[in-house]
């Protein structure tokens, strides 16, 4: 991959929202309620937020600097700035996560579509709490259907990767993104009006200590690389296009930003709900989907609301699958070693994506679930191995990699800025990347794993 315009990521704002793309999705508003729900709530929060700021922000830094230096994607990118093939692994690393990401990505953006269907249909109209969840449970074992679910994004993230549309797509994104927002902030009001919300908003906000166990910071820790997409080096291919007298620490900041504040009204709209019409908060993947048609129902333009609602997500759900298959087009082209073109590449993928997310599903569902490792079924296990293990140890590696065994006297590796008052950023950056991460992390996991107590 070439520095160019094709890309239509050009202008600052192109590179920010591609990236923002990327990284709000289904880990904002999906992933991140369920964790906090089952972890604790407000304890879960104020880790969260340390982590976004310790490690998410030198992180995506970082990634655009490589990127952006290197002009290559991710699974390139590693030997190209470190000259060898030392790192190469960690490219492979990086594309075997993002595989295993995608899989259960796409099952849950299915869950989207199946509930946009039934918003267009009005199907959910006027459930309960207990209708709604067994409403969820009674989709989700009609495997077929969840099935076709799952493969129609797929299919729309292949097309659009096909036509070499993902600059469209991302632009359009630039009226759909705010879009969501408004959506997400009149939403959080109508529930902030129902009786009993102050309950749901105490758990989200007001952190109880006790609660804050090794495990809850460790999957904190992996739901902030979920989340913000980095760790995998996955947002080096944004670098790849940034302009070069575009600010990076101004634009990981406002990419970082964005993604909070959607994680956090998610929180704002899930809790007071789950608390108001008497869910649970450990419901567990379920939560979003049992939690927010009952919050639809009771919007004004109900109908209306539960369409775009759905529609939206679906479309920030494909921002992220499109970021995820592009990594996985590319690394098979490379091991094609140029026999295989893009068309090829996105056909492949598209098929082994399909039998994997059907593998996925069966395991939630009729046929397969009682085929359990470690009390999990494959989703659940998918879900777990990469975001508590795969992706902070990836982050570690890259850490290293950039603190220890790059030359850091490269400019272009490190941010830096003419103006006085950021005279600091670059030691900060530097120390952060060399000793705060990799630290951390490691005290994280081994915290975790309970071989060392905090
Ligand atoms: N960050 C995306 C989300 O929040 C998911 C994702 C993870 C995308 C890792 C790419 C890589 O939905």
């Amino acid at each position: 991959m070439e520095q160019s315009n094709k890309s239509g990521f050009n202008s600052k704002l192109g590179v920010i929202l591609a990236a923002a793309g990327s990284a709000i999705g289904l880990g904002n508003i999906w992933k991140f309620p369920y964790e906090a729900g089952q972890n604790g709530g407000g304890a879960f929060l104020i880790v969260y937020l340390l982590c976004v700021i310790l490690f998410g922000m030198p992180l995506l830094m970082t990634e655009m600097l490589i990127g952006r230096k290197a002009g290559k994607a991710t699974f390139s990118a590693f030997r190209a700035i470190s000259g060898s093939n030392r790192w190469q692994w960690l490219g492979w690393w990086s594309a075997l996560t993002v595989f295993i990401i995608t899989c259960f990505y796409f099952v849950v953006t299915g869950w989207c579509v199946n509930y946009l269907y039934e918003a267009v249909a009005n199907s959910y109209a006027g459930m309960g709490t207990d209708e709604l969840l067994t409403h969820f449970t009674a989709n989700m074992s009609n495997a077929p259907k969840m099935i076709i679910c799952a493969i129609i994004p797929v299919l729309c993230t292949a097309a659009i990767l096909w036509f070499g549309v993902s600059s469209g797509i991302e632009r359009l994104s630039k009226i759909l993104m705010p879009l969501l927002l408004l959506m997400m902030i009149l939403m959080s009001i109508r529930v902030l009006m129902l009786d009993g919300s102050g309950t749901g908003l105490r758990f989200f906000f007001s952190p109880d200590f006790s609660q804050l166990t090794p495990s809850v910071v460790m999957k904190a820790a992996g739901q902030c690389f979920f989340s913000l997409s980095v760790g995998l080096g996955l947002m080096i291919t944004y670098g790849a296009y940034m302009p070069k007298e575009q600010d990076v620490t101004k634009t990981s900041f406002q990419v970082i930003l964005l993604d909070t504040i959607v994680a956090v009204l998610a929180g704002v709209i899930i809790f007071p709900a789950v608390f108001a019409f008497g869910f649970d908060p450990a419901e567990g993947p379920q939560l979003v989907f049992v939690v927010l048609p009952a919050v639809l129902q009771h919007m004004s333009f109900a109908w209306l609301s539960g369409v775009a609602f759905f529609t939206l997500l679906f479309i920030a759900a494909l921002t992220s699958t499109i970021s995820l298959m592009e990594v996985i087009v590319v690394s098979i082209m490379e091991l094609s070693q140029g026999k295989l073109n893009r068309h090829h590449s996105v056909l492949i993928s598209a098929a082994v994506i399909c039998v994997m997310v059907s593998i996925h599903v069966l395991s939630m569902t009729g046929l397969w679930s009682g085929l359990q490792l470690f009390g999990h079924n494959l989703f659940e296990l998918s879900d777990t191995l990469v975001t508590t293990y795969m992706m902070p140890f990836s982050a570690l590696a890259m850490s290293l990699f950039i603190g220890w065994f790059m030359p850091f006297q490269d400019n272009d590796l490190v941010p830096h800025s003419q103006k006085r008052y950021k005279q600091w950023l670059r030691p900060a950056f530097v120390f952060a990347l060399r000793w705060i991460v990799p630290i951390a992390i490691i005290l994280i996991f081994l915290n975790g794993l309970g071989i060392f107590k905090l």
